[in-house]
């Protein structure tokens, strides 16, 4: 039975309807800042029922599992409430604001005994799997340079994107995921970053370039936005061969390729349409049920993951506003 704290677009749109209709879990509460506004929102939703608060949500004991997909700057504080309550958490990315946050996070789920995973549902998509199957295979021999991309063009200057209080920026929103892929398909973690950022009034970026140096010599570099056309890719290269993963992150419902080039011959690898939310719901739910009835329970993704991601995303933010400089990863 899983409860979604606020009435989110993300959660309308994708993962709501995801947990509807998986094998294994139930819409069963949403908690809204506006009781009138849960309420219309989860007869829309198919929700049994509502809570005007989250903390009303986090105390009703028919709630297994929750959803937390807030702005950025309150996955911390509303992941550790929900541990406390004994639920367990599936958060949005980026987990926290920085890796000491994630730190408290998962120490929270540790010490209530609850499952925590942070929501990055490209990593379910079977594409996504193969890829990495694919590097870590020797596939294209050792990988020396990965290239990736996800910029979109925000609209409403009111989006919460643009809001530097509540954790945004193209890096945490989106950028996010070329360096979660960038470490992924590397199989290690970087140990110096270098970025260049444009900056809005406020104090967010919202154009980041960024280079991850890895101590095999491979580099990965980026690019993300919250101002330009849609476009998400990932190209992975070695000396003997390489991959190449269009629209490579929010793919959903339409088939994809995953293009092979090696030697001068091309393989497209194709995957039929997948709903990638619903196969990460359907994965968390059955670990929570495993975890309720006793049995070894482990996400596959757990904080630990999500906190050298966030370890990643501070240097680079450090690096690009002191203008570029070179950066250490703190692990
Ligand atoms: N995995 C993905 O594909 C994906 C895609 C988009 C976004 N996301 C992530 O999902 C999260 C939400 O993004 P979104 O675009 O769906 O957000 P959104 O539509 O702006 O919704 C955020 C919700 O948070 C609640 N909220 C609580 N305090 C707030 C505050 N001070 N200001 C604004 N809202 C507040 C509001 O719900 P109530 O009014 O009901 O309380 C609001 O509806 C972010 O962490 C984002 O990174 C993930």
């Amino acid at each position: 039975m899983w409860g979604v704290l606020s009435t989110a677009n993300i959660g309308r749109k994708l993962v709501n309807p995801a947990i509807a209709k998986s094998a294994n879990g139930t819409l069963h509460a949403v908690a809204s800042r506006d009781g009138a506004k849960a309420e219309a929102f989860a007869r829309a939703g198919g929700f049994a029922t509502s809570h005007g608060s989250y903390e009303a949500l986090l105390a009703d004991p028919a709630v297994q599992a929750v959803y937390i997909p807030l702005p950025n700057s309150l996955h911390h504080r509303w992941t550790i409430a929900a541990a406390e309550a004994g639920k367990d958490v599936l958060c949005e990315k980026p987990l926290a604001l920085t890796a000491a946050d994630c730190r408290a996070m998962a120490a929270a789920a540790r010490a209530t005994g609850v499952l925590l995973m942070e929501a990055f549902m490209y990593r379910f998509h079977p594409r996504t799997e193969r890829m990495i199957a694919l590097v870590h295979g020797g596939v294209l021999g050792a990988p020396r340079a990965i290239r990736s991309t996800f910029s979109f063009r925000l609209a409403s200057p009111a989006n919460i994107r643009f809001d530097l209080a509540l954790g945004g920026g193209a890096l945490m929103d989106v950028g996010c995921y070329c360096v979660n892929v960038s470490r992924t398909l590397a199989g290690a973690e970087p140990v110096e970053v270098i970025a260049t950022a444009n900056w809005n009034a406020s104090g967010v970026d919202t154009e980041l370039t960024g280079i991850l140096r890895f101590a095999s010599g491979l580099v990965a570099h980026f690019d993300c936005a919250l101002t330009l056309e849609r476009s998400e890719r990932v190209e992975v290269s070695g000396a003997q061969g390489r991959l190449v993963s269009e629209g490579a992150f929010v793919a959903n419902a339409d088939g994809v390729l995953l293009s092979e080039y090696k030697g001068g011959t091309a393989t497209a690898h194709e995957f039929p349409g997948v709903d990638q939310y619903q196969r990460m719901v359907e994965h968390f739910a059955a670990q929570a049920l495993a975890r309720r009835a006793g049995r070894p329970a482990s996400v596959r993704y757990g904080p630990e993951e999500a906190t050298a991601n966030l370890a990643v995303i501070e240097a680079l933010l450090r690096s690009a506003r002191a203008g570029g400089r070179p950066e250490p990863v703190v692990p």
